[in-house]
């Protein structure tokens, strides 16, 4: 399992110490919002590219912006590893898809817990990842909701019927027990904020949803 702990739990004044407290996860989470398609407002490209010098580990951007497209580049630029946009966005999916390939970043795709596994359909052979979300998007600290086990369930199944190549990663409410249910489902990564970051230690954390 792939532990990506998201650091909008992090405490944001000491951002650099923070991520030496993360180094035995995988990935770091960087969840990007816009006040627009989220009720909330994190980051931008700027933040990315500081903390990029004190990590060597795999930056994957989540944006939970709207127009996606207009923001690529910079994030790219900034050390973004890979870039997760939504399919809930107006935006053209697949351009950005292949975009994305052309710059040498890995694409995925996120939907939100009302949104049906059918509408990123035609992109599932070109996906890198595809995230879940198990909580709506915008806050930190949300519980895990239950039914989207199922559809980790159908994009594994999906995957081997039809040797598709993409991650399957969950965002949201992750805990050990509900870790637990997407382990057995058949996740690949989890992004833990809350837990990770609100635990006394940290390390233990990480190795526990492992
Ligand atoms: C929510 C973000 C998540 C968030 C998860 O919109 O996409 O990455 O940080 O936080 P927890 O793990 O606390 O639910
Ligand atoms: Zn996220």
């Amino acid at each position: 399992m792939i532990i990506a702990p998201s650091i909008l739990s992090a405490d944001f004044s000491i951002l650099k110490e923070e991520i030496k407290t993360i180094l035995e996860a995988e990935w770091i989470h960087i969840d990007i919002m816009d006040g627009h398609f989220v009720p909330n407002l994190t980051i931008g490209p700027d933040v990315v590219k500081s903390i990029r010098k004190h990590s060597k580990q795999v930056f994957d951007t989540h944006l939970m912006i709207d127009e996606p497209e207009k923001y690529v580049d910079p994030f790219i630029e900034a050390g973004s590893d890979h870039i997760t946009f939504h399919i809930e966005t107006d935006t053209d999916h697949d351009a950005l898809i292949d975009y994305l390939h052309e710059k040498d970043v890995k694409a995925g795709l996120s939907i939100k817990p009302n949104t049906s596994i059918q509408t990123i359909q035609p992109y599932l052979h070109k996906l890198d990842i595809i995230l879940v979300m198990s909580v709506e998007p915008g806050f930190g600290g949300q519980s895990f909701i239950e039914p989207m086990v199922e559809k980790m369930k159908k994009l594994s199944r999906l995957r081997k019927e039809n040797d598709y190549h993409y991650k399957i990663v969950v965002d949201g409410g992750i805990n050990a027990k509900t870790a637990k249910q997407c382990k057995d489902a058949g996740v690949d990564v989890l992004v833990a904020g809350s837990y990770i970051f609100k635990a006394n230690d940290r390390l233990k954390a990480i190795r526990c949803l492992k």
